[in-house]
């Protein structure tokens, strides 16, 4: 057996990802408004066991603490979201400055260790007082965002160097307008889909604002959550299933935001759900963009099912795979799959892998928390993105998900995402196996291949 060892380009930045209502808490603390997943998580029945987020990982008071295990474990890069309703209470006009400060302050304690801040706008908690006002589904928020998009700039933008507008708009509009299975809890297939319209939209309103009041070397993108999908038979109706599957959960975003349009076979099959569009929209969500961000955990392999909801497609579970604590199938190669296929079909942008990691079962023995399986995951994933650099695709940094283990959206506190172990009762950060090894790849710009 040889040893050889994968080594990353210069600079690749390696870090690691959050999100504001996952690990905050500090729910309604000095001055901070409602967000759609406070009300969500208060209301009996949405998220499994009850739990909430109002005191998660409690990071609004131990943010210190965090950094410092982020700079112990060498990271070069942080990405986290701001919660809207903690910088603007009401969604609009009246800013909480406490919320900007919390902020702030953060910003400077990862710069003060050399750790590279890059902030998500929306990672999914707007603020209940917008939702009041139809929230997504209404036009108005693509304004609402950008002054949002302005006041947080206006704050952060002389520090902040990576912008990310909006994380996974196909979560928000079909998690949280379709299967109503997160926040706000909608169910209704146009409203859905004029969702994914607005966020689109208001995305490419936000960018030159961000740009705007940034330093000129700041980069602006975008997050979206995509897999490759495979059709379960070479049959044409599972082909054709596939495709639809493709066209719903990637294209449907990538084409707006690469190629001026949705996608015309999508279009014809939403029919009379397809989202209205105002002359001009196209143009300014099709706004150049510095960076795609790229969430990925698994693929999809689906067949042609009548019964198969609005798609009439539904999803195979392969045999012989493994697969982790969420039910979702381990697939490392589809990480080079993603990532050749958007190079090659969306013109080779700078992408970033802004979110991988697994959930598994971790225990936390004797003060430690051994999480093979995890290491595996990372260590197979960091592969297949390897041998996508080298054929040339321009990946430029990768953020595992997540830097702790956190409140998992309507799975509450029941899925372990983390590198660095979270003890609920006392709020103890202890480092995972995987967080000691992420550390060395980081030190090296590589990871060790055995052969
Ligand atoms: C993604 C979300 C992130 C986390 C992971 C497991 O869809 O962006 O907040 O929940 O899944």
């Amino acid at each position: 057996m040889t040893t050889d060892l994968l080594q990353f380009p210069d600079g690749f930045l390696w870090g690691a990802a959050t999100a504001s209502y996952q690990i905050e808490g500090a729910w309604d603390e000095d001055g901070k408004g409602q967000s759609i997943w406070d009300r969500f998580s208060h209301t009996p029945g949405r998220v499994l066991g009850g739990d909430t987020g109002d005191v998660a990982c409690d990071h609004y008071h131990r943010w210190r603490e965090d950094i410092q295990l982020m700079a112990q474990l060498g990271l070069k890069a942080y990405r986290f979201s701001i919660s809207w309703p903690r910088v603007l209470p009401e969604g609009k006009t009246k800013v909480n400055p406490a919320g900007l400060d919390f902020y702030s302050r953060l910003v400077d304690g990862l710069l003060a260790e050399s750790i590279q801040p890059i902030v998500t706008l929306y990672h999914w908690d707007l603020p209940q007082a917008l939702q009041e006002e139809g929230g997504w589904a209404n036009r108005d928020s693509v304004h609402w965002f950008q002054e949002y998009a302005d006041v947080v700039s206006r704050r952060l933008g002389d520090r902040v160097r990576g912008w990310i507008t909006h994380n996974e708009p196909w979560v928000i509009t079909f998690l949280g307008h379709y299967t109503g299975g997160h926040a706000p809890g909608i169910q209704d297939l146009p409203t859905a889909i004029q969702v994914s319209h607005h966020l689109l939209l208001s995305h490419g309103r936000a960018v030159p604002i961000l740009r705007e009041n940034s330093a000129q070397d700041t980069q602006v993108g975008i997050t979206l959550n995509l897999s490759p999908i495979h059709a379960a038979t070479e049959s044409e109706p599972d082909q054709a299933a596939a495709r639809r599957q493709d066209g719903y959960l990637n294209r449907w975003f990538l084409d707006p935001l690469f190629k001026g349009g949705y996608p015309e076979d999508m279009v014809e099959w939403y029919g009379e759900s397809a989202p209205a569009v105002a002359a001009d929209d196209m143009e300014a969500i099709g706004v150049p963009i510095d960076f795609l961000g790229v969430n990925y955990y698994t693929r999809g392999v689906v067949q042609a099912d009548p019964e198969g909801g609005f798609l009439q497609a539904s999803s195979v579970r392969p045999e012989g795979s493994e697969y982790t604590e969420m039910g979702w199938e381990i697939y490392p190669e589809g990480m080079y799959e993603l990532l050749t296929r958007l190079d090659d079909e969306y013109g080779g942008p700078v992408m970033y892998v802004t979110e991988n990691g697994g959930a598994f079962a971790d225990e936390l023995v004797d003060g430690t928390v051994e999480d093979p399986r995890r290491v595996t995951y990372l260590r197979d994933h960091f592969a297949a993105a390897w041998r996508a650099i080298e054929e040339e695709v321009a990946l430029r940094g990768y953020f595992v998900w997540s830097l702790m283990d956190n409140f998992e959206w309507a799975l509450g506190y029941s899925k372990r995402f983390g590198i660095v172990y979270v003890d609920y009762e006392t709020q103890r950060r202890i480092p995972k196996r995987s967080a000691l090894w992420y550390g060395e790849v980081i030190a090296h710009n590589g990871i060790e291949e055995q052969r």
